[in-house]
């Protein structure tokens, strides 16, 4: 991501993102258990990708949106590890995630305590305004999660219903990053939906050693994503595979397909919106530079 490492240069992130990692250590750290531990732990290794957003979106002259920043940070936490859960994803930063090591049960219980935490959190800054905006984002990932359900096993998802999950379960925390920021949602917005549409050709044809996750989870659980309802309509195996039949070498030949290089074309048409979204921002270089480090990743 050179990117992002360019995007990290910007003066007074460093000092902002520790003072994130601050926050969230201390977000866990009064109320000691199991929990507080396994999120301790769901919480190592991650981009800190939606803390950066909402520095880089804050307007100029306004505090660096620590608080808001952490709680972010730690509602898309819970939505991972619940997430895990769900997609019975076993790896997550590169170790077992935290179903796998600690169960389900414990699982459900660290994503709630996370979610509690992120929206505490939120509530320390007295701005009723705020918690309304992660409320809408929180909501909106469960919807998006349930028409993921809805969608399982179906070859014939359409392209639009796909995106408007990407903009339900991605989209709107990334857009929440923004707003809490005094930014603009729709940069946000379309940034997400971006960034999810990689998410789902690195589940394709990722590395587990940059993802830290298993590729092939979205294959195996038959959730539709872009490049696999691409390839469904040109191979059949795949077809086949994506309603629930044989994985038998169907990643191969999504691979073979056009369908990661269209994909990643859809991804790019919207980082290329979320740059027309900009208007005037004072970060609006590594704004744009983040754009194309959404797409152009390899974790
Ligand atoms: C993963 O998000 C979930 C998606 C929305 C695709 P990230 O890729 O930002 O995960 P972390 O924060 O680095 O763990
Ligand atoms: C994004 O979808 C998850 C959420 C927004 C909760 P994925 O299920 O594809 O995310 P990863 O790939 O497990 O990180
Ligand atoms: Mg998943
Ligand atoms: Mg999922
Ligand atoms: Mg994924």
């Amino acid at each position: 991501m050179t990117a992002l490492a360019s995007v990290r240069e910007t003066p007074g992130l460093d000092g902002y993102l520790e003072a994130v990692e601050v926050r969230l250590e201390a977000a866990l750290a009064g109320y000691p258990g199991l929990a507080a531990t396994a999120a301790g732990e769901a919480l190592t290794g991650g981009k800190r990708l939606r803390p950066l957003l909402a520095f880089l979106a804050a307007p100029p002259g306004s505090e660096p949106p620590v608080a808001a920043g952490a709680a972010i940070e730690l509602v898309h936490m819970a939505t991972l590890v619940h997430d895990d859960l769900v997609d019975r994803a076993a790896l997550r930063h590169g170790r077992p995630s935290v179903w796998s090591t600690y169960g389900s049960g414990a699982a459900v219980a660290t994503g709630d305590f996370l979610f509690a935490r992120g929206f505490a959190e939120l509530a320390t800054t007295r701005d009723a305004r705020a918690v309304g905006v992660l409320a809408e984002a929180a909501v909106a990932l469960s919807r998006g999660e349930a028409l993921q359900r809805r969608q399982a096993f179906d070859p014939d998802t359409t392209i639009e219903s796909y995106l408007e999950r990407c903009t339900l379960k991605t989209g709107k925390l990334f857009e929440a990053a923004c707003r809490l920021a005094g930014g603009s949602g729709e940069f946000g917005r379309t940034l997400g939906i971006a960034f999810q549409i990689a998410d789902d050709i690195l589940d394709c044809a990722g590395d587990a050693a940059d993802t830290g996750k298993v590729p092939g989870t979205d294959l195996r659980e038959g959730t539709p994503t872009l490049p696999l309802l691409l390839a469904a309509r040109e191979d059949q195996i795949v077809r086949r595979a994506l309603a629930g039949g044989s994985l038998e070498g169907a990643l191969v030949r999504v691979a073979a397909t056009g369908a990661l290089d269209q994909a990643r074309e859809t991804a790019l048409m919207y980082a290329e919106r979320a740059r027309a979204s900009l208007n005037g921002e004072l970060h609006r270089e590594e704004l744009e530079a983040l754009t194309y480090a959404a797409v152009e990743r390899n974790r």
